[in-house]
């Protein structure tokens, strides 16, 4: 045993390691050695299903301990019966943490060893959970990952990228070396360790954030213009969602009617001219997210006066003229921030935002099926697809259907891991 990588706060520590089903498994064998490394005693129980990716013999191997499988095992109980392990065990780390058991885990169950330890223990319970990015996302996770806190689990990641499944998101186990880090440091240090809610408060924290959001109203006369459906729901859940994660956060906002979200500074605007002003004079900035409904087009000239029907006339023919395209402007500034756009398409959905991403100069563009009508425009929900440039390929990430508030939060969190 190296003396360096021993750690004041975890040496002779009393570390029950837990192990259920899920791919991730395979690493758990190298944060037990490092746990043993720091100077812990440890002792591994695994649940049923993680037998299939990783067997007891390896644990008991790298800890020199019995591996715990089953709660009506005998033998076992006569060594240390479950109530005495539970109560034997400082700190509970469950890594990797699957969503069913956290279910489980949320809901007070106690039907394997592993969960009844759980319930019977005083120790500091942690958890680092490892899923499909899909699954992770899911509001029942969601909702048990929330849970779980407010029965003073803490959860170490997870962490966003590659997936074992193909996948590109949140759900991969963290490293156990930012495990076994972010474990010690806090006991080193004598402090609560970090939640991923803290994290999460601070991932924007100390940036600057202009969101656009909302139509834009182009004027024909002094009573008319022309607009389209944009409530502005989804740039006004991207604000307020900044602002939770630290961010200082301007929305320029066309005519829309929410309440500005508490923290956020709001320009009201009307037409696209008067939105890119407003945004050029926010700029530079960190982040710029394009969310309104601009106006493609605006009358060549407005009318002073309410434009008459004509006698006998059967038409009006209107001039329009482009309106400037905001979020390409400022991706083509010298300055310019990370850009985000969005695209609200009917149809090639992937194949528009795609030109729309390359042909603006966008970081990111987050892609949405106006199609559909029971998301997008007007709808509280929304589903959407990202997209993004790496190396020389296209990459993308579907986030499900869900409230926009949630995934506003979901885009911010894939946002925040491609900020430069
Ligand atoms: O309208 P379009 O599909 O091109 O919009 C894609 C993205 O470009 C959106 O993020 C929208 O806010 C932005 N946009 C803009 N200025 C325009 C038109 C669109 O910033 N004049």
């Amino acid at each position: 045993m190296s003396t360096s990588s021993l750690s004041p706060s975890l040496f002779g520590k009393r570390v029950l390691l837990g192990i259920s089903a899920g791919i991730a498994a395979y690493k758990s064998a190298h944060l037990a050695r490092l746990l043993k490394k720091a100077g812990a005693e440890v002792r591994v129980v695994m649940t049923e299903g993680a037998q299939a990716f990783i067997t007891p013999l390896t644990l008991q191997a790298l800890t020199g301990e019995p591996v715990r499988t089953s709660l009506l095992d005998p033998e076992a109980e006569a060594g240390m019966g479950h109530i005495e392990l539970a109560k034997w065990a400082d700190i509970i780390l469950i890594a990797p943490a699957t969503a069913d058991l956290m279910a489980r885990l949320a809901h007070g169950h106690a039907d394997d060893l592993l969960t009844t330890l759980c319930l019977a223990t005083e120790a500091r319970c942690l958890m680092a959970p490892a899923m499909n990015q899909a699954m992770w996302r899911h509001p029942a996770t969601l909702a048990n990952a929330e849970r779980l806190e407010t029965l003073d689990w803490t959860l170490l990641g997870p962490d966003a990228g590659d997936q074992a499944c193909g996948d590109i998101g949140p759900g991969r186990m963290l490293e156990p070396e930012t495990i076994l880090g972010r474990l010690s440091a806090s006991l080193d240090a004598g402090v609560p360790l970090l939640t991923d809610r803290d994290a999460t408060a601070r991932q924007l924290a100390g940036l600057r954030v202009v969101i656009t959001a909302g139509p834009t109203r182009e004027a024909l006369d002094p009573v008319r213009y022309l607009s389209n459906h944009s409530s502005g729901k989804m740039g006004y859940a991207l604000a307020a969602a900044c602002v939770a994660r630290g961010a200082e956060v301007t929305l320029v906002s066309g005519p829309v009617t929410l309440d500005t979200p508490p923290g956020v500074t709001r320009v009201d605007v009307l037409s696209a001219t008067e939105m890119l002003a407003a945004v050029e004079a926010q700029q530079p900035c960190d982040l710029f997210i394009g969310c309104a409904a601009v106006a493609d087009y605006r009358a060549a000239e407005i009318a002073e006066h309410k434009l008459k029907k004509g006698d006998g006339d059967d038409g009006l023919s209107l001039t329009l003229v482009r309106n400037p395209d905001i979020v390409a402007t400022i991706a083509a500034r010298a300055d310019r921030p990370f850009t985000v756009g969005f695209a609200a398409e009917t149809r090639e959905l992937e194949n528009h935002a795609g030109d729309k991403l390359a042909r603006k100069r966008l970081d990111l563009i987050v892609a949405n099926d106006v199609s559909d009508r029971d998301i997008g425009f007007g709808s509280d929900d929304n589903a959407a697809t990202l997209l993004w440039q790496e190396d020389r390929d296209i990459r993308r990430l579907a986030l499900s259907r869900q409230p926009k508030p949630a995934l506003a939060g979901a885009i911010l969190d894939h946002i925040a891991t491609r900020l430069p």
